[in-house]
């Protein structure tokens, strides 16, 4: 059972006994940059974490990446590099940004770990002593040149229904029918461009049907939101499935310990991760691991999910927590997905936005405000739309709330050597702000942000209307007006701290400013003490406002431009995830810089399968690229041959060097890849139009 929550209650905040939580959000892939739509959920959990802290409960937030699986190890693969060397690195540029948006972790781990490993293994081997593991042999698409099996994201083909081309193996993104990859007309491997075959093995499954009746109880127990409720309500009457918990080598994973060549899928040990980053910390720290994890009537467990990993955290997970012995989590959280403008975030549109082209042109406290301002408890999307983002921000934090603080501020420094009054002289005032706790603390337990929000802007209207009633700047003009002048600061200061108080979760910098400022920690329970015959130190600018070139620039740094698309679109490399190409105006065209290069040098690269180092002629200018042609060229077929290349590609750091560029070649890959040649007479050095 949920232990009940008496924050709802009217000056009874602060005889709430204290709560032990942990809380979670989920584990972002290592394979890519964080974004502007992940950032929803990390503001979300990060807001709820520091609420709870601000009420004085303790509440762990902990994360890792999510390090394994096919698309990581391809991508390494891809980059010349080991999976270690990947994960490494994506783990420092998440950790970076994270910190750099306020997320308060308390741990940020990798589930790659030693940790995770130990406890994925204990997981399985008390499901499999428990009797919820089968093995069968079943049939599924392999790679024959890859030689490996393939995920069904990694098989395109002719869409059975609709006759759509070059359809992911799972659905249908024209006409959205789901199918099997075997369905599929004309299957490709993306990985190689051979034609799937199919093949045995045997595999080892999750027997979730033995849960069926710990789940329908577990549901209707309110751990999860209504809509989420509903969901399940279709998978449940469509039976439950057992789930293949195993893969076959080669994969990026841990092996399973009594299965050699086996390794557990990635969805298996990722929300083990949880469990394993908590670990690392209590290892670390001394908290102790089996409260958290073995007891449900002391401590709560929450885990903040994006609505479509709901089946992952609301079946799966429960399920085999149960199996092996562990509690179930107290609530999972599931909320909706980043639309930017009204519509999918976009590449070309410059609305992809990562978290470091964000936060290399604007405050991460901008965007915690604008999305607490726009979350709820629900499912639903939530828009960021960039002009009402600058509008919102600039008015109600820059305008409202700051602002208060700035017309207050100047006077107590100035004329009244940094002392506030003893009294206030609207005390009625800001006892109606402190009552309004009570309110927004419910909101903020309940994840409705927005209605927080509401209020708290609210409370900043009338404060602002106090001001504007008092004139502080006008009376300090008039003779003898001196203390009633402090005392109107005073007071506006006093409603500036309670509002901080409250914004304090979503706005931590600017609370830490604050504090500095009023020479005062914000804690909740503190709300009904202002600050009299106290000094504050000088006030320095909170926050500035948004300025619209900020916002432009942003857009401009992540739209990208073919000859920034080089992520994944190496033409010597098969595409992983090669999205139809867009339609690009003549200007895209132009931006890319094709040079005809004379082949000087070819060799091969210690430790590299696939890439072959060339030593470039530009006419004059020396280049060094590294092309993953080795599959089909030898070294000495290339070194005198004329081709062409991507000269103004921004230079990529890979395990072997920096590779200054890149050569175009055509064909699906392995020994079936075509160089481009120019014909007689072309000089290198040449543009080509
Ligand atoms: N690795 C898995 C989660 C494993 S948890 C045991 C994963 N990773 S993810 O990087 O794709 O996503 C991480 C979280 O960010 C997920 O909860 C996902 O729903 C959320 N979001 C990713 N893109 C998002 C938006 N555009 N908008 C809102 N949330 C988004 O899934
Ligand atoms: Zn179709």
């Amino acid at each position: 059972m949920r232990p009940t929550v008496s924050v709802a209650v009217k000056d009874r905040i602060f005889m709430t006994t204290q709560r032990k939580i942990l809380v979670t959000s989920a584990l972002p892939y290592a394979n890519g940059p964080i974004h502007l739509g992940h950032l929803v959920e990390y503001i979300q959990t990060d807001i709820w974490a520091r609420f709870q802290r601000l009420q004085g409960h303790t509440c762990y937030y902990v994360c890792a990446d999510d390090a394994h699986g096919t698309p990581i190890m391809l991508r390494a693969r891809q980059d010349g590099i080991a999976p270690e060397e990947l994960i490494a690195t994506v783990h420092k540029e998440h950790e970076a940004d994270f910190a750099d948006f306020q997320i308060g972790f308390d741990n940020y781990h990798s589930t790659h770990s030693d940790e995770n490993r130990a406890c994925a293994n204990e997981i399985y081997l008390k499901l499999r002593d428990a009797g919820h593991i089968a093995t069968r042999t079943i049939s599924q698409s392999y790679d024959p040149e890859a030689e490996m099996f393939l995920p069904d994201r990694f098989i395109k083909g002719t869409c059975p229904k609709c006759g759509a081309e070059d359809q992911y193996g799972d659905n249908c993104e024209v006409c959205g029918s789901t199918y099997a990859p075997t369905e599929l007309i004309h299957p490709v491997s993306v990985i190689s461009g051979a034609t799937p075959v199919e093949k045995d093995s045997e595999q080892y499954f999750f027997k979730l049907s033995d849960f069926t009746d710990m789940l329908q109880q577990w549901l209707r127990q309110g751990h999860v939101q209504p809509e989420i409720a509903n969901k399940l309500d279709e998978w449940f009457e469509e039976g439950l499935q057992d789930w293949d918990i195993s893969r076959n080598a080669p994969y990026w994973g841990f092996e399973i310990p009594d299965a050699p060549g086996k390794y557990f899928y990635v969805w298996l040990d990722a929300p083990i991760g949880y469990m394993a980053s908590f670990k690392n910390l209590s290892d670390r720290t001394g908290i102790s691991f089996d409260e958290y994890w073995h007891s449900e009537t002391d401590t709560e467990l929450y885990h903040f999910i994006g609505k479509d990993i709901a089946r992952f955290h609301t079946l799966f997970w429960p399920a085999v927590l149960h199996g092996a012995g562990f509690r179930t989590p107290t609530a999972v959280y599931c909320h909706g997905f980043l639309t930017v403008n009204g519509q999918k975030m976009s590449k070309s549109r410059g609305t992809y936005v990562k978290a470091r082209t964000y936060l290399d042109n604007l405050d991460a406290e901008y965007l915690r405000y604008y999305y607490a301002a726009k979350l709820s408890s629900g499912v639903d999307d939530i828009d960021l739309n960039l002009d009402d983002f600058m509008q919102r921000v600039n008015s109600d934090i820059v305008g409202k709330v700051v602002n208060i603080a700035s017309r207050c501020a100047g006077f107590i420094n100035k004329r009244f050597d940094n002392r506030l009054s003893a009294s206030l002289p609207d005390s009625r005032l800001y006892q109606e702000l402190v009552d309004a706790g009570a309110s927004i603390a419910k909101a903020f337990e309940s994840r409705e942000y927005s209605k927080a929000v509401r209020e708290i802007m609210a409370l900043a209207d009338k404060s602002n209307v106090y001001i504007d009633d008092n004139k502080p700047w006008v009376l300090i003009k008039q003779e003898g007006k001196e203390a009633d002048t402090q005392a109107i600061c005073t007071q506006g200061i006093n409603l500036f701290r309670v509002l901080m108080i409250y914004l304090k979760p979503i706005l931590p910098r600017t609370a830490e400013k604050s504090e500095q400022f009023l020479n005062n920690e914000l804690h909740w329970h503190t709300l009904s003490e202002p600050l009299l015959d106290h000094t504050i130190n000088k006030f320095k600018p909170l926050m500035t406002r948004i300025e619209k070139t900020q916002i432009e620039t942003m857009i401009e740094q992540s739209t990208e431009h073919l000859e920034q698309n080089n992520k994944s679109t190496s033409a010597t490399e098969p595409l992983v995830d090669d999205p139809i190409a867009e339609q690009i105006q003549f200007d895209d065209f132009t931006r890319l810089d094709l040079r005809i290069v004379k082949i000087i040098k070819a060799e091969h690269v210690e430790g590299a399968d696939k890439l072959l180092q060339l030593t470039l002629d530009l006419g004059g200018e020396t280049r060094c690229v590294f092309a993953g042609i080795k599959s089909a060229y030898a070294p000495e077929m290339l070194e005198g041959r004329l081709t062409v290349m991507v000269a103004n590609l921004a230079p990529r750091k890979m395990r072997f060097g920096v590779s200054e560029g890149m050569v175009l070649a055509a064909g699906p890959g392995g020994e079936n890849l075509f160089i481009l040649s120019p014909d007689d007479g072309a000089q290198p050095g040449m543009r080509v139009k």
